[in-house]
């Protein structure tokens, strides 16, 4: 007769499909009894409804019918209480404690390292979604270089305090909340790890962005502590990574993507920028030149068997606009406009997949 200890054994190696963790050390099997050469296993699920039972259900039925003696498998289905999640989980999300409860998609915009365009990319996407009739808001989580608030014409802002909440600025229609405007102008905070966790979690609580369809964060650079705090406390509906074409970046994109996988985000596809610039040659034709390397992000892309967002052009307009405060974006009618509009399209067609997937086991709830 096939013994309970056989069967937990071979459970050990059944994983949850968006976790990728075993599903006894995600404390999900609950009871395994024996009868004869019949089998009947209790699995948690994290959350009801979650997407993928059927397919959990399946491998644990596969699994529990190779150990030897098994003839008949019964699964049943339960789920976690809160309690049990957040033990699996960790802390609670900042959803779940409300500040964040009427923002319906919050997307971080991430990159492996600093200088690709992550911040031009995730202003002008704002706007771009902004453009489209969305709600939104976006939030400079980059302690390290905030300048979110200057590239959306608002330096020398402040948010002001309202029943102990921050309300942040409005520049054409888009919320914006950047440590920019906290930190004394000038002078770059030095920031130690746990403050950087703390800090980045109060700032979780305490901005009022009241309604949002679209939060977009823009993210540190790297996989270091603070983006990894920022993608722990978010409810992040999805991350979008850019990159540039060169080949170097594609290590540091790999640990990015890596650092999403580990903590159960979803990616929704690379951004390639400065991808190609356009001009006129001398024959007067337009021309279109490869400045940094070919399709870099897109194989990046097919290799890893992720969405490939798009192609940024390298656009003086972006660069330009980006002192003087009025991101290229805002006009819909200009080249790289029409680029944002259609990553913006992207952006809310992932979004609402995701959002119909559903969170099963992330964090999302
Ligand atoms: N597609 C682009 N075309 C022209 N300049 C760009 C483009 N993307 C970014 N830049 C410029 O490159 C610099 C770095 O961009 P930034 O968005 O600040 O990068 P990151 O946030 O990744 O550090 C900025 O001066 C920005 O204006
Ligand atoms: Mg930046």
């Amino acid at each position: 007769m096939p013994t309970e200890k056989e069967i937990l054994e071979v459970l050990k190696e059944v994983k949850d499909p968006e976790l990728n963790r075993s599903l006894v050390d995600l404390n999900m099997i609950r009871d395994v009894k024996v009868e004869g050469d019949k089998v009947k296993v209790t699995v948690a699920l994290t959350i009801a409804g979650c997407p993928m039972k059927k397919r959990i259900a399946e491998d644990v039925r596969q699994a529990v019918l190779k150990v030897p003696g098994v003839k008949e498998v019964e699964v049943e289905l339960t789920t976690m209480t809160p309690e049990e999640r957040e033990k699996v989980f960790g802390k609670k999300s900042v959803s779940e404690k409300k500040a964040l409860k009427d923002v319906r998609h919050i997307i971080a915009v991430a990159s492996g390292k600093g200088g690709v365009g992550k911040t031009t990319v995730a202003v002008n996407l704002a706007v771009a979604l902004s453009k489209k009739g969305q709600k939104v808001g976006i939030l400079d989580a980059d302690i390290y270089g905030p300048n979110v608030h200057i590239l959306m014409g608002l330096e020398g802002e402040r948010p002001f305090s309202r029943d102990q909440k921050l309300v942040p600025p409005e520049r054409w229609g888009i919320k914006v909340m950047s440590f920019g405007f906290l930190a004394p102008e000038g002078q770059p905070i030095i920031w130690r790890g746990p403050l950087v966790h703390r800090a980045l979690s109060e700032l979780a609580e305490v901005v009022d962005w009241g309604v949002l369809d679209y939060l977009v964060i823009d993210l540190p650079p790297g996989t270091g502590d603070a983006p990894l705090t920022v993608a722990q406390v978010f409810p992040l509906r999805g991350a979008i990574i850019v990159t540039t074409p060169q080949k170097l970046a594609t290590a540091d994109v790999l640990r990015s993507i890596h650092m999403f996988n580990e903590l159960g985000v979803r990616i929704m596809g690379i951004v390639e920028n400065m991808a190609y610039l356009k001009t006129v040659g001398p024959d007067g034709k337009e021309q279109i030149i490869p400045v940094f390397g070919e399709d870099g992000g897109e194989k990046l892309a097919r290799d890893l068997r992720i969405p490939f967002l798009g192609k940024i052009p390298l656009d003086p307009n972006l660069s330009k606009s980006g002192d003087v405060g009025r991101p290229a974006a805002l006009d819909p009618e200009s080249e790289t406009g029409k680029v944002f509009a259609e990553l913006a399209e992207k952006v809310i067609e992932k979004s609402l997949e995701f959002e119909r997937l559903g969170s099963c086991g992330l964090k999302r709830g």
